[in-house]
């Protein structure tokens, strides 16, 4: 039997305007997805998909999981299944649902547990390429944050390289922890919708859409130097600034609006959404771990999902 896992993730600032070369930050967070992979019994790529998930999310996205799979062979593995027949079994404990980076997470464990049971012995450069490859089938053009926090964990300065070369990928050291609460609407939408919804707006009215992309930017460039200062105050304003911004583009959820209201209501120092968005995850950011507990504990009361997670 061969294993393979990939990491959660958590983006602080600018998703989205990072697919156009924004500056943005993120994170990997303990909540994996694991796969284990033997033998399978009948020709092709068998997949028992077994992680916890939001309504609705494993089907939705079925049929971008087997594209996924293909888009990785294709571009990296070069495998005959039929030939070399496996059964795959997704699990973990990563709670599914638009914006904690599950689809990356996936391709991410899937390669990992593909290369082991092949010798194929991708390092993590080609795992990660991996998870850029099989993101496609689920964002159209990622922009490879999500596997890069999937495949390498940890805070990151990320920016893409919209030339195709290398992407700016700067690992932050954190002045202070960061106490978060990941808590999910319920509502799963294709992150391929928004960004799709983001270009297509964009096109249209680049006079509106320019300067808002312009804020984000400079926005992430404060919530570096914040994160590192360990002024977690100053870190909470922005991230609540930028989802003013993620509102201004249209990508926000009444419901997420509802929960970054709740949390901020609640004791968080800011609060936003996180990911793709129209739906899908939260994150608020807490001074201490009483305030995230008692947060946590007012979304848990409405119903929602929540992920407590430590960053640092
Ligand atoms: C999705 O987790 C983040 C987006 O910025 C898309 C991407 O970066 O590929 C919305």
């Amino acid at each position: 039997m061969s294993t393979g896992s990939g990491f959660g993730k958590a983006i602080l600032f600018g998703e989205h305007f990072v697919v156009y070369g924004k500056a943005s930050i993120a994170s990997g967070i303990s909540k994996k997805t694991t796969v284990t992979l033997v033998e399978g019994k009948e020709p092709g790529f068998k997949i028992i998909d077994k992680r916890p998930a939001a309504d609705g999310y494993i089907e939705k996205y079925a049929e971008a999981q087997r594209e996924s799979v293909e888009l990785m062979n294709k571009a990296v593995w070069h495998l005959d299944f039929d030939a070399n027949p496996v059964e795959v079994t997704i699990g973990g404990d990563l709670y599914c649902a638009s914006g904690v980076g599950a689809s990356a997470a996936s391709c991410v464990a899937m390669a990992r547990a593909v290369s082991e049971h092949f010798n194929l012995n991708l390092n993590d450069e080609q795992i990660n390429l991996c998870g850029l490859e099989g993101d496609k089938a689920y964002a159209g053009t990622p922009s490879g944050i999500d596997n890069t926090c999937s495949t390498y964990g940890g805070l990151i300065f990320f920016r893409k390289n919209l030339d195709g070369g290398s992407n700016q990928m700067d690992q932050i050291t954190l002045g202070k922890p960061l106490n978060i609460l990941l808590v999910s609407t319920g509502v799963t939408t294709k992150t391929k919708q928004a960004v799709d919804g983001v270009r297509e707006r964009k096109e249209k009215d680049p006079e509106y859409y320019e300067p808002i992309f312009d804020q984000a930017e400079e926005l992430v460039i404060l919530a570096k130097d914040a994160l590192a200062q360990g002024n977690l105050i100053k870190v909470g304003q922005l991230m609540d600034q930028n989802h003013t911004l993620l509102q201004e583009i249209r990508v926000s959820h009444p419901k997420l609006d509802h929960l970054v209201d709740l949390t901020r209501e609640n004791g968080a120092l800011g609060a936003k959404m996180t990911g793709g968005g129209m739906g899908g995850y939260m994150i608020a950011l807490f001074a201490d771990e009483e305030t995230q507990e008692l947060a946590a504990r007012v979304c848990e009361s409405e119903g929602f999902k929540v992920i407590r997670a430590r960053i640092g």
